[in-house]
């Protein structure tokens, strides 16, 4: 396996800021607000209760039945006590679904540009990674790629809607028709709802938790408390997967974390429980984002040889910067390097995300930061007329 190349760039932002460099880090994938303060009450809340003993493999069942509730009122779905399990994020809960799904040997379909976790999970678990090249549909899948694509071998596909790295949103009827795709051919879908909420409107959050049950059996959901609601360090997340797949993921999860901690589950079904507040939250955080992003990609978009589709969630710009490549630069990453080394700036290279030529631009970050790095960057490529 390799290390995570965002993990990397992030680590190589901390370095520089120790050292003293005024650093403009649009490497991490981290909300740069702080846990809502009701939530972190709630955590204190569950130390004052006791809750930091163990608690079932599966998580608190009132943990398992907050998400019931809250996907009952937000997706209109009917799930089942046994169709969800607590994991310790988001990687965790992609692990725990990728690892009980697959043999040595399986073909894992996994579209272009992908998030540098999937293929290194389906390496783990000694299965083949088969990408699926999307770049003619603007890096937006669609159920003819997955058809096309698909083979006897074939047994799983991995989505990621809203998309890190590039910040597009699969819609709603195109992701049932990639599921009914899949089922068809009885291909299990693992999707990564990390970045659900983060759906700029007009699009919408969506989740395949709310297919139909016939659907919903081919569908592992790897959810996540990290970005939603700024808790990345609380380390929650759950999956919903039909009863036979969340009883063998719990039982590899009893071999391993065994569970996330105690009184952050109970946080958590806290948060979710107080509907409205956190809901709120979200949508406060959602239109900061949307008022970075709309001042971002057009900025981007001015500077000679960046080009930037707009991002409809997450909160990343994926810039194309082939047309700078050529004498001056070999790959992407050379302009990385030099960003880094002339302006301090610190941007993620597309070869992580199988996506060469492309840089990874975080907003998750301040306005201030964003101005900063578009002026130092337009001092480096824009040629005076
Ligand atoms: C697409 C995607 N999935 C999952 C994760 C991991 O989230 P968690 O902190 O819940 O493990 C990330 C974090 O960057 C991500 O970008």
């Amino acid at each position: 396996m390799q290390g995570s190349s965002t993990l990397i760039a992030a680590q190589m932002a901390a370095e520089l800021r120790a050292s003293g460099v005024d650093v403009i880090d649009l490497s991490v994938g981290e909300p740069d607000f702080d846990t809502p303060q009701f939530i972190k009450q709630y955590a204190w809340e569950g130390l004052e209760k006791g809750l930091t003993k163990y608690t079932a493999t599966a998580g608190l069942a009132d943990f398992r039945n907050a998400i019931i509730e809250f996907y009952a009122s937000q997706f209109g779905t009917d799930l089942k006590l046994n169709e969800v399990a607590a994991s310790c994020g988001g990687k965790q809960a992609l692990f725990n679904a990728a690892c009980t799904i697959l043999n040595p040997g399986d073909d894992v379909l996994i579209p272009k540009p992908y998030w540098v976790t999937f293929p290194e999970i389906v390496t783990f678990c000694r299965a083949n990674s088969v990408f699926i090249e999307t770049e003619d549909t603007e890096f937006v899948l669609n159920a003819d790629q997955v058809a096309a694509a698909i083979t006897p071998k074939t047994k799983l596909l991995i989505l990621n809607s809203p998309s890190n790295p590039s910040g597009r949103v699969i819609p709603p009827d195109e992701m049932r028709r990639i599921v009914e795709a899949c089922a068809a051919r009885g291909v299990y879908v693992l999707t990564d709802e990390c970045y659900l909420f983060f759906a700029y409107p007009p699009a919408k959050p969506f989740s395949l938790a709310s297919l139909p049950p016939e659907l919903r059996n081919f569908v592992c959901v790897a959810g996540s408390f990290s970005k939603t609601y700024a808790m990345t360090g609380w380390r929650a997340g759950y999956t919903i997967a039909n009863p036979e797949w969340t009883a063998a993921m719990i039982k590899l999860q009893s071999h391993s974390a065994t569970h996330p901690t105690s009184f952050v589950q109970y946080a958590c079904a806290k948060a979710l429980r107080n509907t409205d507040a956190t809901l709120a939250a979200v949508t406060a955080m959602t239109a900061e984002y949307k008022r970075r992003r709309n001042w971002l990609i057009p900025a981007l978009n001015e500077i000679d040889g960046f080009k930037c589709a707009i991002p409809e969630g997450a909160f990343y710009a994926f810039v194309d910067v082939r047309e700078l490549l050529g004498e001056r630069f070999a790959s992407s990453a050379d302009i990385a390097d030099l960003l880094l080394k002339e302006a301090h700036i610190v941007v993620t290279d597309g070869e992580g995300f199988g996506a060469d030529g492309f840089l990874r631009f975080s907003y998750a970050t301040s306005m201030e930061n964003l101005e900063r790095a578009i002026d130092a960057m337009s001092s480096i490529f824009n040629v005076p007329a």
